[in-house]
């Protein structure tokens, strides 16, 4: 079964806030007990409040490697790149922000083998993984498409894969790179931060069908032997 714990805010300013801080925290016990920290974090408009508060905290940044949950293959300079939006934010601080995706990629699938290469060369588990969804379900770059299944049961030592989401989501029409869902459920901790009535019924709905969900973040936290801590606002 999946434990979900939801936290509520009265407004994303307050959800910004609280997240940030147990973000700063885990941070911080990762760097105490193992003097690095490895984080994943996720694109998307509702993280931005979250990472300029988290930006703001006071820790060895200098021993923190941030990589995106997923990106869109893109330019970096592109203002779709998740990279250049979280490296905007943590590289001034002093983390360090790898790109899990280059331009140069062949196809999705090359991209993604290059980004599990590169993955593979980090010290895992990472510390935490945190999630954002669509109002469709997708989590990270897991969508629904002919990559679906690579995804959420390839092997287990596979960190990262290419995708093609089938539809295309409009905010970003273009090809991705994601953590697997192995990855993901490896991490030692796992957040998500959403906003809105509707993503919080897909949710509850996700959470409560489980394994048989028909959506991605169903079955993504379906395998996940954490409790998962959700922050919410409306
Ligand atoms: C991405 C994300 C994606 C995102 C959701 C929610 O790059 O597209 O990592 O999984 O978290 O689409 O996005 P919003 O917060 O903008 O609604």
């Amino acid at each position: 079964m999946i434990e979900a714990e939801w936290w509520e805010y009265d407004d994303v300013e307050e959800l910004a806030e609280a997240a940030a801080g147990d973000i700063g925290f885990i941070i911080e016990s990762a760097l105490d007990a193992r003097g690095q920290a490895l984080i994943a974090l996720p694109g998307g408009k509702t993280p931005e409040p979250v990472y300029a508060k988290l930006a703001r905290t006071k820790l060895n940044w200098k021993n923190v490697t941030i990589i995106p949950t997923d990106d869109r293959l893109v330019p970096i300079t592109d203002p779709l790149s998740n990279a250049a939006m979280i490296a905007k934010i943590f590289l001034p601080k002093g983390a360090r922000v790898l790109p899990i995706t280059t331009e140069k990629a062949a196809d999705y699938r090359m991209a993604g083998k290059a980004a599990d290469a590169r993955l593979q060369e980090l010290h895992w588990p990472i510390d935490l993984v945190v999630l954002g969804v669509g109002a469709d379900g997708h989590t990270a770059s897991i969508f629904p498409g002919p990559d679906l299944d690579e995804a959420l049961n390839g092997p287990k030592a596979r960190r990262a894969l290419g995708v093609m989401p089938d539809p295309l989501p409009p905010e970003a029409p273009v090809a991705r790179v994601t953590l697997s869902r192995a990855a993901i459920v490896s991490a030692r901790a796992i957040m998500m931060v959403l906003t809105g009535q509707p993503k919080r019924d897909m949710l509850e709905q996700a959470i409560s069908d489980g394994a048989s969900s028909t959506t991605p973040i169903g079955r993504v936290l379906a395998e996940a032997d954490q409790a998962i801590d959700i922050h919410w606002s409306a």
